[in-house]
């Protein structure tokens, strides 16, 4: 089995759409090479001019944050991520924003991803292993504590620093995980899911607590085996497994770490033990010191105002020194340019291609409304293999071609289904109208459903 990274990513650098801000100044810090790249941008080196200290700088594009509906939560959340101060969790510093961009800059760690070391030196033995997870489960549930929740943790977000410490990233944020668009659609822009929570798929309303626990049950499991205990190149598949907690844990782990495994892949929420309950377990005892959060010494300037986004003057395309004029968060969120949207629909993402969301209306039940609904839409529906192609010709100009869409309903259990649609061609905004009309006819409960728009 093969571990793939699930950023979507491309992390040489060398992708055609790459905007380099390789030498770029930002307020005291000039940017270096790009670290990684997640869903929402990309974090790249950078070094304060003044005190040559390095940090790690997030650049979110502030057109992705398209809905004014989450502006608030993002405040929250930033302002929440200040506050966090833990030796296993990556530091928030302070925040800058320009015109397009919002800069979080962070604390920067020497070393790699978790899922490279895996991915190179392979699984790990039970006592190094344990360590690292004992460090995970102290940064996730010190967060837990201060009301933070990750939604998001898998072995690319668990950074491991020279001496073999465990610095979480991306923590919080989660709004920017899971949005509505401006197109009403809840997506949430995930590579893979391997590491999401059956309650999550099953849109069940979830507890950002008991998912995370999950997520740490996938992550340890790849710790000691070296592969993901749900995988699948087929999503509906991948969906089911998870869903039913269909996991193989192999017989020569220990029994201490078979158990605990069990326990965190419990796909009953109601039943999964819980963060206090992984601290009493024996296994996890063994060897265990807690990290004491008030050890945690800042060597570097602390922007204490949690709700201060430094406003760069400059726009950064620029490359001019900018000095900062400090306003506050809630007045940069308030500025139009926060949320011009205006960018969005000029151009189409590659990811909007392909759009998922769950249903509790049965197989049969799906097929018939969606037919119905894109021909009262006035499409054509052709049916082959079980999927239905929805066409429009454009009667008006040959030239701009037709739009056409596969729809495929797959069942996870039998009151949950996943329809699909992937778009082959066509026109994006006639596209989203069907995506939209669809979800809102289709989706139990109605626009709560889950949907994943997948980079290809
Ligand atoms: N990659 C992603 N975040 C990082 C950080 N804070 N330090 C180093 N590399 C990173």
């Amino acid at each position: 089995m093969v571990l793939v990274n699930n950023f979507g990513v491309n992390k040489n650098n060398n992708n055609k759409n790459n905007q380099s801000h390789e030498g770029m100044r930002l307020g005291k810090y000039e940017l270096g090479r790009t670290l990684g790249e997640g869903n929402f941008g990309k974090v790249k080196f950078a070094k304060n001019i003044d005190s040559d200290q390095p940090f790690a700088i997030k650049i979110i594009d502030k057109n992705k944050i398209i809905d004014l509906n989450i502006t608030n939560q993002i405040k929250r959340e930033i302002a929440a991520l200040k506050l966090l101060r833990h030796p296993n969790v990556v530091k928030l510093y302070e925040v800058l924003a320009s015109k397009t961009k919002i800069y979080m800059v962070l604390e920067y760690v020497t070393g790699e991803e978790l899922f490279d070391k895996i991915v190179s030196k392979g699984k790990l033995n039970e006592d190094k292993g344990r360590k690292l997870f004992q460090q995970l489960i102290d940064g996730v549930s010190y967060c837990h504590s201060k009301g933070v929740f990750h939604r998001d943790l898998k072995l690319e977000n668990v950074l491991v620093d020279t001496k073999g410490n465990v610095e979480i990233t991306d923590f919080g944020l989660s709004a920017m995980q899971q949005q509505f668009r401006a197109d009403g659609l809840l997506h949430t822009t995930c590579g893979s899911p391997n590491y999401v929570a059956p309650e999550i798929i099953a849109n069940r309303g979830y507890d950002g607590a008991t998912s995370d626990v999950w997520s740490c049950g996938v992550i340890l499991y790849v710790i000691l085996t070296g592969y993901l205990p749900f995988d699948d190149r087929n999503l509906a598949v991948l969906y089911q497994k998870i869903f039913k907690g269909d996991v193989q844990i192999p017989k020569w782990l220990s029994a201490g770490a078979q158990n605990i495994i069990k326990r965190i892949l419990d796909p009953n929420p109601e039943t999964r033990i819980t963060m206090a309950g992984i601290k009493e377990d024996p296994w996890f005892k063994q060897d265990y010191t807690p990290a004491d959060p008030d050890d945690e010494e800042d060597d570097v300037y602390i922007d204490d105002d949690a709700f201060s986004i430094h406003e760069l003057q400059h726009e950064e395309e620029h490359r001019s020194p900018g000095s900062p004029t400090q306003i506050n968060a809630f007045q940069l969120i308030g500025m139009s340019s926060f949320l011009d949207l205006s960018g969005f629909f000029e151009q189409e993402h590659v990811s909007e291609r392909k759009i998922r969301f769950t249903s509790n209306l049965s197989a049969k039940d799906l097929i018939e409304r969606i037919e119905d609904t894109v021909t009262e839409m006035g499409f054509r529906v052709q049916k082959k293999n079980g999927k239905l192609k929805v066409i429009q010709e454009n009667k008006v100009q040959k030239s701009l071609g037709c739009l056409s869409v596969i729809v495929e309903v797959f069942e996870i259990s039998p009151s949950l289904f996943v329809v699909e649609l992937r778009k082959s061609c066509g026109d994006a905004s006639v596209y989203r109208q069907l995506c939209k009309k669809l979800l809102n006819d289709l989706s139990v409960p109605p626009r709560q459903a889950l949907v994943s728009s997948e980079v290809n």
